[in-house]
């Protein structure tokens, strides 16, 4: 089952920048109909609003208050496309003594939690609408944990967690749920991330491709799909890539 960009009405959360921003940039030029871009502060939209004009309707949406969730699903019912893209990584890079356990709970919250949130309010729309694509963002470190990233990665778990139950929940309603595992992205989140990175606008690229025929697993760069096809074929081979990896060692 797959779904046409040309013509569809999408939701992107955390839109007005990184990925998120580069998935709108892709779906307009796709052919969306409408993209309703949902940031935490409206005016970090008005970049976004000026390039694409009336096609991007601003819906103002931190995935973790209830209320603005409420209100984004009762303004934005003709959706057939969401895209669960806000994310944080507050911890990236400290070492495992130091990770402090409150951000690892706002990680969760936000990554976890806030994608869960957003996919029930917007699961009935998706089936009134024929069913439709849920895409959520989630991360290589979802499959296999970085020690100097954990609760990002445990955060990142949880989702990829929240990822198969909603295609296994959504699937009765047509719903297609499709997983993105990229590694590092040329983002803000990444800058202090000393590894090879891919840009936004090719894991933008990626999604795309996978809306358009189907696909539930994105591997959208060459470390995803290093630790992707082992996760595959050996999972306890992604704990020994990430090793290396964490170790700066060339990769088999
Ligand atoms: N960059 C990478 O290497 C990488 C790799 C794998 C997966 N990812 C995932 O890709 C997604 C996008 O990340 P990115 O690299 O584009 O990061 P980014 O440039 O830091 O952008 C993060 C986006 O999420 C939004 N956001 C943060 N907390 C939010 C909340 N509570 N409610 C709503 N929006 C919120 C931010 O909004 P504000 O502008 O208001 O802060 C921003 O729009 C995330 O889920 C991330 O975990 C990234």
């Amino acid at each position: 089952m797959s779904q046409a960009v040309e013509g569809s009405i999408a939701l992107v959360t955390g839109a007005n920048r990184g990925i998120g921003r580069a998935i709108v940039d892709a779906l307009i030029e796709g052919g969306a109909k409408k993209v309703y871009a949902a940031a935490r502060s409206i005016s970090s939209l008005d970049a976004l609003t000026r390039q694409h004009g009336s096609v991007i309707v601003p819906v103002e949406l931190d995935v973790t208050k209830t209320g603005q969730i409420a209100a984004a699903a009762l303004s934005a019912d003709d959706v057939t496309l969401v895209v669960n893209n806000a994310g944080i990584a507050v911890d990236a890079g400290a070492d495992f003594a130091d990770i402090n356990l409150e951000a690892a709970r706002e990680q969760l919250e936000v990554n976890a939690f806030g994608t869960l949130a957003v996919t029930q309010a917007f699961a009935p729309h998706l089936k009134r609408n024929g069913g439709g694509t849920l895409v959520n963002i989630v991360s290589v470190v979802g499959l296999g944990s970085f020690p100097t990233f954990v609760g990002y990665s445990a955060s990142k778990a949880a989702m990829h967690s929240i990822t198969q139950a909603s295609r296994l929940a959504l699937a009765a309603q047509g719903t297609r749920v499709i997983g993105v595992y990229p590694g590092p992205v040329d983002t803000d989140m990444a800058r202090e991330i000393p590894m090879e990175k891919a840009s936004a606008s090719s894991v933008a690229e990626q999604i795309l491709i996978a809306i358009e025929a189907g696909t539930e697993e994105v591997y959208p760069d060459p470390i995803a799909q290093q630790l992707g096809g082992l996760y595959s074929s050996d999972p306890k081979g992604v704990e020994r890539a990430i090793a290396a990896m964490s170790a700066g060692a060339a990769v088999a």
